[in-house]
């Protein structure tokens, strides 16, 4: 079950030509189990009607502050004390002034004063309104009051401008509603996360690599940044996107991958290293492209540095987790590289099966720790498996 199952989510929409995102941003919020409330401003209702707002979320919608009906059925006070989170998606420079000096004209402007849930809100205006003093200002005060920000993202604007101002992606304005409402197991602590497959060049073109997709490690960061953990991703090279809310560093090589978990590892608390590593480079990277002559190749390789190896043999009281991709004699391999790499615990998955393992979407992993208990994680989708590591790993290393 994801983080927003059962939550209570009251959206505000106001008055700016984003607003048609917001639809979007419903149906997000409601397929992962949100209960979704939207409170339409006067101006918000001149972009979107409430209709188009109340079949997608299935609530009615808030509008009037003095309509009696609405505010017997669904009261601004009872609005505000109920909603875990509340969201205002778009946010106009208006709102924000607004909150900022204390003004409840409004049906949505009065909930935000009345309530103690966090709010976090996701402006979108003309980029000289935004980077106007009054707006800076307004968000540099709401900021130190609490307020969360998903910032506008650059981009050409409705009005024909280009720069800051359109509203942030909805899957990142999502990721924060999931960042604010899961709980904070993670809370202090740094993670370095490790994913992808790395690639070792042989010539200009053509180089040795695997079949990692990196969607577990990128899973496994995701799931973390949600649990309160300050998280850095290492990623070799693959075709997802960057998480948002958190540095990800970019390398390609095994050599370039294990300087980058060094650099960001010193002061961790963990290192997950989810990453396939290649194990083999070419003995000599060919300066030109190697030609064929029609006969076979030989290519020498020479062994990559074992990242996780080294950092087990300088371990100090960061909890170093391995991960082991085994097509047979899983729980034997699996535990034998823990020994060797002194770890704390490894996650091993077989990837002789198509339905789990490289590429696929989905997972089922065994736990194995260092003093000899297993956990068994059942087929899920590899966020799941992601959650469910972290839960095991909290409630093993990290409470104690
Ligand atoms: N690993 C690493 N550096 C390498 C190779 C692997 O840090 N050069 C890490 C992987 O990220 C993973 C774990 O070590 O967490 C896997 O252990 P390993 O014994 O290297 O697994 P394989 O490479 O699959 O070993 P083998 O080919 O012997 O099965």
């Amino acid at each position: 079950m994801g983080v927003l199952a059962g939550k209570e989510i009251v959206l505000g929409v106001t008055g700016g030509i984003a607003a048609y995102k917001a639809c979007e941003i419903i149906r997000e919020l409601k397929g992962e189990g949100a209960n979704v409330t939207t409170i339409l401003t006067a101006s918000g209702s001149q972009f979107l009607t409430p209709l188009t707002l109340q079949t997608l979320s299935k609530n009615p919608v808030v509008m009037d502050l003095w309509n009696l009906i609405s505010e017997s059925e669904i009261g601004h006070i009872s609005l505000a004390q109920r909603a875990h989170l509340l969201l205002i998606a778009p946010a106009t420079g208006n709102i924000l002034g607004k909150i900022r000096g204390g003004i409840a004209d409004d049906m949505l402007s009065t909930v935000v004063m009345a309530t103690a849930a966090p709010v976090v809100l996701a402006p979108a205006m003309n980029t000289q309104m935004y980077a106007s003093a009054a707006v800076r200002e307004n968000v540099a005060v709401l900021r130190s009051r609490g307020f969360l920000f998903v910032e506008p993202d650059e981009g050409e604007l409705a009005c024909g401008t280009v720069g800051p101002g359109r509203l942030a992606a909805v899957g990142k304005i999502v990721e924060m509603v999931r960042i604010v409402l899961a709980e904070k197991i993670l809370k202090g602590k740094k993670v370095v996360v490790s994913a992808g497959p790395t690639a070792e060049s042989i010539d200009p073109v053509r180089f040795l690599s695997n079949r990692a997709s990196g969607k577990m490690g990128f899973a496994l960061a995701r799931a973390a940044r949600r649990f309160g953990a300050d998280v850095t991703l290492v990623s070799g090279p693959t075709a997802l996107a960057d998480p948002y809310f958190m540095k990800t560093v970019h390398v390609r090589t095994a050599e370039e991958m294990q300087t980058a978990v060094d650099r960001e590892s010193a002061d961790a608390d963990a290192i997950v290293m989810c990453a396939a590593v290649a194990d083999f480079r070419a003995a000599r990277i060919s300066p030109t492209k190697i030609k064929k002559d029609g006969g076979g190749w030989n290519l020498e390789l020479s062994p990559t540095v074992d990242i996780l190896d080294r950092l087990g043999r300088d371990k100090g009281r960061r909890v170093l987790v391995g991960f082991a991709a085994e097509t047979g004699d899983i729980e034997q391999n699996a535990i034998g590289k823990m020994r060797k790499k002194n770890l704390d615990a490894i996650v091993a998955n077989d990837v002789s099966r198509a339905d789990i393992g490289f590429e696929s979407d989905d997972n089922e992993v065994r736990i194995f720790f260092s003093d000899g208990e297993v956990r068994e994680l059942p087929l899920a989708t590899k966020e799941g498996i992601a959650v469910g590591i972290w839960l095991a790993l909290h409630g093993k290393l990290f409470a104690r």
